[in-house]
């Protein structure tokens, strides 16, 4: 059976209302990300910060690791509700973003959980696998072109039951736009299909925020 839910600003926003709340630092990293204007719109929703939230806080997910730090609100999310001996290291090229992002995670007290590394993503994710580092929990939330390497590498770094989310897979709705063919909504829906139709996971995508995928590695 459909539904005839369009998830509206005005439903996000009830959503918001309705849910749990934002730490203060969250709500300063989101202040922030609106003085920057339309770039604003990299961070993740309220409504994304508040799952990854739950989903690590009913879990025993105690390593995490980010693709796309960017001002820090997701990295922040997360690194709240982990245990006190748990870590997200968190990836971007940025140094100019990751200082303003590990401002933030001083101001929270989070900067003994959280690790960051400023190289291209792909070459942070080898020495990762180099190293022989494993996660329980992969967010991917970077520059969308890398989104099939991303998911490819992140694999080989999380074991059975792990999971590995990624963000913007409904691309303000333009998958489902066949007038749309510009490069990186075509990247992103043949993304969206190669997830779906790899045997190594099982995955749902959900319409929070920019639209979330959820895989779990079988
Ligand atoms: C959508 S933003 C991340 C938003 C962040 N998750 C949040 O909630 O605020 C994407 C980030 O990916 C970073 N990025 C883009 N291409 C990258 C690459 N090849 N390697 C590492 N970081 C990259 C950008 O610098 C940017 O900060």
């Amino acid at each position: 059976m459909g539904s005839n839910l369009s998830v509206n600003k005005e439903i996000e926003e009830y959503i918001i209302n309705h849910s749990l709340k934002l730490n203060s630092i969250q709500k300063e990293i989101i202040s922030y990300n609106e003085s920057l204007g339309d770039i604003k719109r990299m961070q993740i929703s309220i409504s994304q910060c508040h799952l990854l939230h739950l989903l690590i806080k009913t879990s025993k997910i105690k390593k995490v690791l980010e693709i796309g730090t960017f001002t820090g609100l997701s990295t922040l999310s997360m690194s709240l509700a982990l245990p006190d001996d748990g870590l997200v290291i968190a990836l971007d090229q940025n140094k100019k973003t990751n200082e303003v992002a590990v401002n933030f995670f001083k101001k929270a007290g989070q900067e003994n959980k959280i690790k960051t590394i400023i190289k291209p993503a792909l070459e942070s994710l080898k020495d990762l696998k180099d190293t022989k580092q494993k996660f329980d929990f992969i967010f991917i939330d970077a520059d969308k072109e890398n989104n099939k390497n991303y998911f490819n590498q992140s694999l080989d770094l999380i074991d059975k039951d792990g999971l590995i989310i990624i963000d913007n897979v409904l691309w303000h709705g333009e998958v489902i736009d066949k007038a749309k063919q510009d490069k990186l909504t075509v990247a992103i829906r043949e993304f969206n299909s190669y997830v779906n139709s790899d045997k190594r996971v099982e995955n749902l995508i959900i319409p929070l925020g920019d639209g979330l995928t959820i895989c779990r590695k079988l």
